[in-house]
């Protein structure tokens, strides 16, 4: 099966975002197991630790929500898959985000718009950056989105409403690329076992913790669907029927229901 991997994506470039930690380590490891000799630029604040000298790994530490900062990392990406004299397929892994649980008239408009700066800008801006290279080599853009993409959630609005950006625009971004040889996938995992809810200040607890993944799981779950040419996935069977069954309910309907849920988080991180 992993072989397959490889001859159905020969990638020789990733570019990954959010590799310190959580899902994005995961990916890490994953192409640390199948892509063998492939090379790997990773951006985040902190590096990610914990690999084998084998893994051709470069850190680029970057806060992604500093707009000038991430101008001069992607230049630096832009070298990095230069230097790919085999100018194989490149995989470009949208993975950084983070969410602030809270009252939205509650926070501060500068911490919302730094929500916006990563999981939205960030990925527009090494998106457009990498496309033209990946137009001439091939690849895939796989943007890590989340079951908060199919209904409004309240208490973490702005995070849900960047990730249901994610999710139209990777599925406008394939159609418009079909004639070309760059695939746009989005994954939408549910709750996961990473720093994520500490980080957001929020509990998990619940359905939410029962059936909460591991960041590997969700990782293979992305790659099985990405060998199948699924535009979207959605990972774990609970989530699976949680955003089949959002997807058919008026707004006006999950908008409270999913209110109520997610209020209990806050219940529960208050304690
Ligand atoms: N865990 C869940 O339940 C869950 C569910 C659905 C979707 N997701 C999505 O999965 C993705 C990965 O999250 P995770 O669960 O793995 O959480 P995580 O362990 O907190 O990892 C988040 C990653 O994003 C990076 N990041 C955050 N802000 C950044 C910034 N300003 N600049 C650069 N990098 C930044 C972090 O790196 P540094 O801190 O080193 O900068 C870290 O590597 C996110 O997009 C998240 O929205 C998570």
């Amino acid at each position: 099966m992993r072989a397959d991997e490889t001859d159905s994506f020969p990638f020789t470039s990733i570019v990954l975002t959010g590799g310190s930690s959580g899902i994005g380590n995961s990916f890490l490891k994953h192409m640390e197991k199948v892509y063998r000799s492939v090379r790997i630029c990773n951006l985040s604040r902190r590096s990610a630790t914990e690999f084998s000298a084998q893994l051709k790994l470069r850190h680029i530490p970057v806060d992604l929500s500093d707009t000038n900062a991430r101008t001069a990392a992607i230049q630096e990406v832009l070298a990095f898959l230069r230097e790919d004299e085999s100018a194989g397929q490149v995989l470009l892994i949208n993975n950084a985000g983070f969410g602030n649980y809270g009252e939205f008239h509650l926070s501060n408009s500068g911490a919302q718009r730094e929500i916006v700066e990563v999981n939205i800008n960030a990925v527009i801006d090494l998106t457009a950056q990498l496309l033209p290279v990946m137009r001439e080599r091939g690849g895939t853009v796989l943007n890590v989105a989340s079951v908060t993409a199919f209904q409004p959630t309240p208490y973490i609005a702005t995070y849900g409403a960047t990730k249901a950006f994610l999710l139209h625009w990777g599925y406008a971004l394939d159609y418009e690329l079909r004639d070309s040889s760059v695939r746009v996938m989005t994954v939408c995992p549910g709750s996961t076992d990473t720093a994520f809810h500490a980080r957001a200040g929020m509990g998990i607890q619940g359905p939410s913790a029962k059936f909460a993944q591991t960041p590997d799981d969700v990782v293979n779950e992305a790659m099985q669907a990405l060998r199948r040419g699924s535009p979207h996935v959605v990972t774990g069977w609970a989530n699976k029927i949680m955003t089949t069954f959002a997807s058919w309910l008026p707004w006006r309907w999950a908008t409270p229901l999913t209110g109520r849920v997610l209020s209990h988080l806050k219940a529960h991180s208050r304690e």
